[in-house]
């Protein structure tokens, strides 16, 4: 058997695959994709029946563990999470060194990455149960964090976690409750923030999780990890597309405005694009935003929302599947297209867009960087390069330049 590692590390070939779109960087048993039909699975389960039956609770476990928990297994691992949700009370203050306008992204990257100085007893990568420390931790304080990040924003006080309500439920009420008032978590928006964390919570090799499996590949400790995976979700070609789409649908403003816009998607010449159209893997609807749409049409009716910005988004939606260039291209709207428009509705800042998109990714992330750490065949991810520069050349005293 030959080790087709061995054989291009030892010789000087190797592939030439700028944004890797042929060069698979890794195994995995997590998530499986096939882009031409439009599937989705984790762990071999149809994304559709996970949304339709699951919660995320349990999707959690799923992709941590590989099988789906039992009774017992489902009521501990949610305990356990539910326990950790708490910060350091000294992480509070790590807050107040933020400029109250700084985006909420800009928070996360800062904060995670700062979780390694706080919980060094889960930071050893080397011991299967400092790891599953870390990945509870992760899991149970990122929308502690994410609503912390959104209360510092606003100017209003910090809300505790409450262990008595759900995943989605808690994070609800930690954004959207305010001390001098009751805050009863409404079960519609429970439902579709649950649903949303469940679709966004893995995805393969896309870039963030790439960037978190390289930057694990060095023997980096977890929270640094999750801490850059969020740095390259910030991006608007990525997670970032999210907040981007709802930038554009205000730009665009009105229905009458589309196609001024559809053709400048089309033009060459204009670098823009329509945000929340087109993927890399998927060549046809990407389930996701099948699902979603689903979702945000349940939830516009049930919410009694009546904004013009979702009348331009259903239109824009209408004309891009009928227009022969997003037909031609493969170009259907992506999971951000309705994310935003749901988020919208529940009442979300856009600035915490893809604050949501990290915080559900989390579990997706950690189990990507567990599965590496935990393959034995593991080595630093060191991709090569197509030098293009300058030849050989000798160095010029700075008078003689
Ligand atoms: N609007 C207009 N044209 C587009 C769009 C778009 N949204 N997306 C792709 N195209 C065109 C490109 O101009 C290119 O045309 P060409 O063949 O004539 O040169 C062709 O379609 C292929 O596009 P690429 O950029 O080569 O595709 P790639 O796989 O590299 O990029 C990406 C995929 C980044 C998602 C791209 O479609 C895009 O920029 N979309 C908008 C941003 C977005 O919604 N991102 C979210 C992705 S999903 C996620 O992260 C959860």
């Amino acid at each position: 058997v030959v080790d087709i590692r061995r054989l291009y590390a030892e010789s000087d070939m190797f592939t030439f695959d700028p944004g890797f779109t042929s060069t698979a960087s890794c195994e995995s048993k997590i998530t499986y994709i096939d882009g031409g039909k439009g599937e989705l699975q984790y762990r071999g389960y149809p994304i559709e029946q996970l949304a339709e039956k699951s919660d995320y609770m349990e999707v959690c476990y799923l992709l941590l563990y590989g099988e789906l928990p039992n009774k017992a297994e489902r009521a501990k691992f949610s305990h356990d999470i539910t326990h950790h949700t708490m910060v350091h009370e000294q992480l509070h203050r790590f807050f107040t060194g933020f400029r109250r306008d700084a985006h909420p992204m800009a928070i996360m990257v800062g904060v995670v990455g700062a979780l390694a100085a706080f919980y060094h007893d889960s930071t050893d990568i080397n011991d299967p149960h400092q790891r599953m420390v870390a990945s509870y931790r992760l899991i149970a304080k990122i929308p502690t964090i994410a609503a912390m990040a959104y209360k510092y924003s606003v100017g209003q006080p910090f809300v505790y976690p409450r262990n008595d309500l759900s995943y989605a439920g808690n994070f609800l009420s930690m954004m959207f409750s305010v001390p001098a008032a009751h805050y009863e978590v409404s079960p519609t928006l429970e439902k579709a923030m649950d649903l949303i964390f469940i679709l966004h919570a893995d995805h393969e090799q896309n870039a963030s999780t790439s960037t978190v499996r390289l930057a694990g590949s060095s023997g980096a400790n977890p929270f640094a990890c999750i801490a850059a995976g969020i740095a390259c979700l910030w991006g608007p070609a990525h997670g970032g597309a999210n907040e981007a789409c709802l930038n554009m649908l205000e730009e665009i403003g009105t229905v009458d405005r589309i196609p001024e816009f559809v053709a400048r998607a089309k033009d060459k010449n204009d670098p823009f694009r329509l945000m929340g159209f087109g993927h890399r893997v998927y060549k046809n609807f990407d389930p996701r935003a099948t699902v979603m749409r689903k979702t945000a049409h349940k939830v516009l009716a049930e919410l009694g929302v009546d904004d013009p910005l979702f009348d331009v988004a259903m239109e824009l939606e209408k004309i891009a599947l009928e227009d022969e260039y997003f037909v031609s291209k493969k170009l259907y709207p992506n999971v951000d297209f309705y994310s935003g428009i749901i988020l919208k509705a529940m009442g979300f800042p856009t600035s915490m867009f893809t604050v949501l998109f990290a915080l559900a990714r989390t579990s997706g992330w950690i189990s990507q960087w567990k599965e590496m750490i935990e393959d034995p065949t593991q080595r630093i991810g060191r991709p090569r390069q197509l030098y293009t520069g300058s030849p050989a050349r000798d160095y010029v005293p700075v008078e003689d330049r």
